[in-house]
């Protein structure tokens, strides 16, 4: 089914100047960028797109990098778009991405892993919602 994802490209991927690349993963796979803008997250909004994990340890972390660097948020459209998303991410774990992969080409580490994406369609769904506007998305 034509499905939406909710993409991230991180912190540490924007400092390294790769926005582009990835966009490219997701354009030959057949994902179209229909919302796209660059933000310096706040610490409110990390905190509350991360809600779900603030009882985990990395919490912590995971906000400070997110609010370190601009990120790029971004609505991705195609068939299927949620899993094709996380395939072309590879896992969340660098050390354990497929080759080919976003994450094993690009990410650091688990913390700072390039990109984040959707895992599900009602977290799609919330995430889009989160940072976009519906006038903002143009399918
Ligand atoms: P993301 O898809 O953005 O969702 C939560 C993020 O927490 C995850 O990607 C990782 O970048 C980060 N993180 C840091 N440490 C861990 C960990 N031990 N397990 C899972 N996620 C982690």
């Amino acid at each position: 089914a034509l499905e939406r994802t909710f993409s991230i490209i991180k912190p540490d991927a924007t400092r390294r100047n790769l926005t582009g690349k990835i966009i490219a993963k997701f354009e030959d796979a057949g994902l179209r960028v229909i919302a796209s803008k660059r933000i310096h997250m706040t610490r409110a909004q990390a905190e509350g797109f991360y809600a779900v994990h603030k009882e985990r340890p990395f919490f912590g972390e995971l906000v400070e990098q997110m609010i370190a660097e601009p990120v790029v948020v971004q609505v991705l459209e195609g068939e299927n778009a949620i899993l094709k998303n996380r395939e072309i991410m590879g896992a969340t774990n660098p050390a354990n991405a497929d080759t080919g992969t976003i994450r094993k080409e690009f990410a650091l580490s688990i913390g700072e892993n390039s990109v984040h994406g959707s895992d599900a369609p009602e977290t799609a769904a919330e995430e889009i919602k989160f940072f976009f506007n519906d006038d903002e998305i143009v399918g």
